[in-house]
C-alpha cells in the first residue's frame, strides 16, 4: 500500500512485520486497521498484518541467534551502528515527524520535536556505548584480583506506546543496541508506522539481521505480551504504559525472573506557592499540562493553587488556554490535535462530568467536539473538589485546579497518589524549593519548569508508576548483567 501522505522517500512506510532482516506478515491471517486521529479516516488501506504468538516464538528465537555474534561486537563497532541511525533519522525528519502526525494526531511541530527528542537518544546511547567502564575492586583474599565487567544482557522484549511512536522507541532500542542486546519490538497497534520506519532506516544504518525483530498485532496483544514475559529466551522487558497492564507484564514475567523497567503511568501534582512567579507558572502549566493534548505520562493531572493566588493564576491560565488552535495536526497553526481515540475523549468527558456533578466549575471547555476526528475542549475547571481525577490519569486537556492554604497540606495531598512518575512546583523561595522537592514522592521533579524530558536525565518513577531508568548515565545498566571475575594471580 502507498503512503496516505506524501513523502519525500516513500519507502519509509512499511506495512509489515520485520523478522530476522526480512519484511513479513508472519502467519497473520487477518489484519488490522490503523485511523488518523484527526480525521477520523482509515489510514492503513487493507490494514496490516495481525501476527500471532508463533510469529513472536520465531522473533525471539531470531533474536536469540543474533544474540550470538551481536553481543560480540566492540562497543565501537555499536556506537558507529547508532550514529549512522542518527545522521539517518535527521536526514528524514520531516517524513518521520509527517507519519508521526498521520497515525497519532499531534501537531506537525511537535511531531518534528518527537523526532529531534527520538534522535538524540540514539546520540547519546552511543556516546554511552563506548564509556561501558567496569571495575577493579581491592580484595580481601590474598593474591585474587576481582575485576567486574558490564555485558549485554540477552534478548529483550520491547512494548512501546502510541504517544511517542518513535521516541519511545530509540529511548529503549537505541540502549538495547548499546549494550549489546537484541530485541523483540512490540509495535503498538494506533501508531504502528513510526516503528516500522525506524526498523526500516534500523536496516539502513547497518543493523544486522535479527538484532532488531518487529511484531505487529492488534488482536493478539495478549498472546504476544504474554510470550515476551514467560520466555526462558527473553531475559529483559522494557515496558511504557498504563500501570494496570504493568502488573500483568510483571506477574507473567515472574515465573522466568527477567530483568524489567517499568515506565508506567503518573498522576503528576503540579503545586503553585503564592510566592511562584505567575506567568513562569502559567507557561510551566500550559508545557506540563496540555503537551501532546494532556496524553503524556508525565503531565500535570492535579493542578494545586495556594488560595491567594487562585483567581489570578485561574485567569492567566484560561486565558492562555484561550488561544490554543484546536485541529488536524497536519493543518498549518494548530497547536493542540485530536486524542488518540473515542475512548480516550469519553474519559475526558467522565472526568469533567465527575468533578462538574461534585462541585466544580467549568472556567473554559468541558464538552467533547463533534467529528470527524478525536477531540474535547482543552478545559480548565476550578473549585475542584476531591473527584476522578485524584484517582486516576485524565490523558487528556484537562487543568483541574484544586485550592490549598498551607505548604503540609499540599504536601501530604501530592503524596496521595499510589503512583510518582513527576512532580512540579513553582515557587520563587529557596528554602521551600529545596524543602519541597526533597518530599515529593515521585522519580522527577520539576521546580519552576514544566518540561524536564531530555535524553541525558533518568526517566523513570517510584511506587507504582514503576522503576528502572531511561535514558541518562543510568539508562543502559538497564539492558547490562554485571559479572564479577575473580581470578587468583
Ligand atoms: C511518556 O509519556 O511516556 C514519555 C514522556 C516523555 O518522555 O517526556
Amino acid at each position: 500500500m502507498t503512503a496516505p501522505i506524501q513523502l519525500n522517500d516513500p519507502s519509509l512506510w512499511r506495512t509489515e512485520g520485520y523478522l530476522n532482516g526480512a519484511w513479513t506478515k508472519g502467519s497473520a491471517t487477518t489484519t488490522f486497521a490503523v485511523t488518523n486521529p484527526g480525521t477520523g479516516e482509515i489510514i492503513s488501506g487493507d490494514g496490516l498484518p495481525d501476527m500471532t504468538l508463533a510469529d513472536t516464538q520465531q522473533a525471539i528465537e531470531h533474536a536469540e541467534e543474533a544474540f550470538k555474534s551481536w553481543k560480540k561486537t566492540t562497543e565501537y563497532e555499536r556506537a558507529a551502528i547508532l550514529t549512522t541511525l542518527f545522521k539517518l533519522m535527521k536526514e528524514h525528519a520531516e517524513d518521520l515527524a509527517q507519519i508521526i502526525t498521520v497515525e497519532n494526531g499531534k501537531p506537525l511541530a511537535d511531531a518534528r520535536g518527537e523526532i529531534a527528542y527520538g534522535a538524540s537518544f540514539l546520540d547519546w546511547f552511543a556516546a554511552e556505548a563506548v564509556r561501558n567502564y567496569g571495575d577493579v575492586i581491592p580484595s580481601a583474599i590474598k593474591g585474587v584480583q576481582n575485576i567486574v565487567v558490564k555485558q549485554p544482557i540477552g534478548v529483550c522484549g520491547i512494548i512501546t506506546p502510541w504517544n511517542f511512536p518513535n521516541a519511545m522507541v530509540t529511548r529503549k532500542v537505541g540502549a538495547a543496541i548499546a549494550a549489546g542486546c537484541t530485541v523483540v519490538l512490540k509495535a503498538p497497534p494506533e501508531t504502528p508506522y513510526s516503528v516500522l520506519a525506524m526498523v526500516e532506516l534500523a536496516e539502513r544504518a547497518g543493523v544486522p539481521k535479527g538484532v532488531i525483530n518487529c511484531v505487529l498485532t492488534d488482536k493478539n496483544v495478549q498472546e504476544v505480551g504474554r510470550e515476551l514475559c514467560t520466555s526462558p529466551k527473553v531475559h529483559k522487558i522494557s515496558f511504557t504504559g498504563s500501570t494496570r497492564v504493568g502488573k500483568i507484564l510483571m506477574e507473567q514475567s515472574s515465573s522466568t525472573l527477567k530483568k524489567m523497567s517499568m515506565e508506567l503511568g503518573g498522576n503528576a501534582p503540579l503545586i503553585v506557592f503564592d510566592d511562584a512567579d505567575l506567568e513562569k507558572a502559567v507557561a510551566g502549566t500550559i508545557i506540563s499540562k496540555f503537551r501532546l493534548s494532556g496524553q503524556t505520562c508525565v503531565c500535570a493531572n492535579r493542578i494545586f493553587v495556594q488560595d491567594n493566588v487562585y483567581d489570578a493564576f485561574a485567569e492567566k491560565l484560561a486565558a492562555a488556554v484561550k488561544a490554543f488552535k484546536v485541529g488536524n495536526g497536519a493543518t498549518e497553526g494548530t497547536t493542540h490535535g485530536p486524542l488518540i481515540h473515542a475512548a480516550a475523549v469519553n474519559k475526558v468527558q467522565s472526568h469533567v462530568e465527575d468533578a462538574k456533578a461534585k462541585g466544580a466549575k467549568v472556567l473554559l471547555g468541558g464538552a467533547k467536539v463533534d467529528g470527524p476526528g478525536f477531540f474535547f475542549q482543552p478545559t480548565v475547571l476550578t473549585e475542584v473538589p476531591r473527584c476522578a481525577v485524584d484517582e486516576d490519569e485524565t490523558f487528556g486537556p484537562l487543568a483541574a485546579l484544586y485550592k490549598f492554604k498551607t505548604e503540609d497540606e499540599v504536601v501530604e495531598r501530592a503524596n496521595e497518589a499510589a503512583v510518582g512518575l513527576a512532580g512540579y512546583f513553582f515557587s520563587e523561595n529557596i528554602s521551600r524549593i529545596n524543602r519541597v522537592s526533597a518530599a515529593l514522592e515521585v522519580g522527577m521533579v520539576g521546580v519552576n519548569t514544566g518540561l524536564i524530558s531530555q535524553a541525558s536525565i533518568p526517566f523513570g518513577g517510584v511506587q507504582q508508576s514503576g522503576f528502572g531508568r531511561e535514558g541518562s548515565k543510568y539508562g543502559l545498566a538497564e539492558y547490562q548483567n554485571i559479572k564479577l571475575v575473580a581470578s587468583s594471580l
